[in-house]
């Protein structure tokens, strides 16, 4: 177990913020992290996964346990279905292609997402009209109180929009160390409705599309909107879309007649913060090196040495002014530490 001392975390986190962790330590095997979890006097950690849902705005003094836990395999396949699980340091988009490569579906929607697969379940990954929660099988976790292996079942996860009981009841008190989906093998089972995905295959001129083609959908419908977090750093999403009642929905229409809405269930109304902070004059803002996507509203970017700092000043102006506007308070979808 080699402890590695002040080490930047600049190429752990995509948005690029260049901060320190005292201590860093790379995870390799589950076994590796119950030792840690064993140690006597063990020091507070920081579970650190792909970094694409993290706003880094102070150096982290907690030991960061870096989850590269690698390996993927299928564990089931009954000819109609296949379970395939994969070990929570793997890259989310290598098994979404891998997947697909061997003629199995489900992940096409999901494809291009940054990430690792550890952290999927936690804030119920989604994309396209397709979530985690739609082909979740079950995940392990390392119960940190009791070095524990625990299973979850998709009902004990309780998916919620990008949210999960990680998120909530189960905060803090597990590792994530393996993840388990079941994917088609036949009658794949499309989710092409989501306008973009539509567009983007009638221009290729198909007419029954393959997962694998989706997929190739998704992703260049996701380049030329979503910065690449290797060339503009970036979190995807920083905000959750906000829910409000349909009742307030409607009351807000009246006064801004083209507010966009996707009813929900019991009442609720989903609104894109994407149109909120676009209306709010802030897409292709830039102040400094922190800045607004000019073609993505609701992704903030780093042009190169942005802080952790600036960049969530610049979320804080973005929620006051929609906040005075709309009276809607946006939640950030990342992590801010
Ligand atoms: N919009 C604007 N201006 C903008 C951006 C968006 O007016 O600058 C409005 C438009 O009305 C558009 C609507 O927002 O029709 C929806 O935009 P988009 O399809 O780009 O999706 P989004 O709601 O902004 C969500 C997810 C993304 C996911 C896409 C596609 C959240 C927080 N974000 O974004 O997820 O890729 O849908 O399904 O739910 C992520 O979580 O990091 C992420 C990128």
């Amino acid at each position: 177990m080699e402890i590695q001392k002040n080490v930047s975390l600049k190429p752990y986190n995509t948005f690029g913020i260049d901060l320190p962790a005292q201590e860093f330590l790379e995870i390799e095997s589950v076994t590796t992290l119950q030792q840690v979890l064993q140690l006597a006097n063990r020091p507070e950690f920081f579970v650190l996964s792909g970094g694409s849902n993290l706003l880094l705005t102070a150096p982290l003094k907690a030991l960061v346990l870096y989850m590269n836990i690698q390996g993927k395999e299928i564990l089931k396949d009954d000819g109609q279905t296949a379970i395939v699980q994969a070990m929570a340091g793997e890259n989310w988009h290598e098994l979404v292609m891998w997947s697909l490569s061997m003629g199995l579906g489900g992940l096409e929607n999901l494809a291009l997402i940054p990430g690792k697969c550890g952290t999927t379940p936690i804030q119920n990954i989604g994309a396209y009209g397709v979530e985690l929660k739609d082909v979740f099988y079950a995940c392990e976790a390392l119960e940190i109180a009791t070095g524990r292996i625990c299973r979850f079942t998709p009902e004990e996860c309780n998916f919620g929009y990008r949210d999960s009981f990680f998120k909530r009841e189960g905060k803090g008190a597990y590792i994530i160390t393996s993840i388990a989906l079941r994917l088609s093998k036949t009658n794949h089972k499309l989710s092409t409705s989501y306008g973009a995905i539509q567009s983007e295959l009638s221009q290729r001129g198909i007419e029954s599309p393959t997962p694998m083609d989706v997929a190739e959908a998704v992703i260049a419908i996701r380049q030329s909107k979503l910065p690449d977090p290797k060339v503009l750093g970036n979190s995807g999403s920083f905000f959750k879309n906000p829910v409000i009642s349909t009742t307030e929905y409607t009351a807000l229409k009246n006064r801004f007649p083209e507010l966009p809405g996707y009813p929900q269930k019991d009442e609720m109304t989903k609104v894109p913060a994407g149109w909120l902070i676009e209306k709010c004059g802030f897409k292709g803002y830039r102040k400094g090196d922190a800045g607004v996507h000019v073609k993505q509203a609701l992704v903030l970017v780093n042009y190169g040495t942005a802080s952790g700092q600036e960049l969530l000043e610049l979320a804080q102006s973005i929620q006051d002014k929609v906040r005075n506007t709309y009276g809607i308070e946006l939640t950030p979808e990342v992590n801010i530490i």
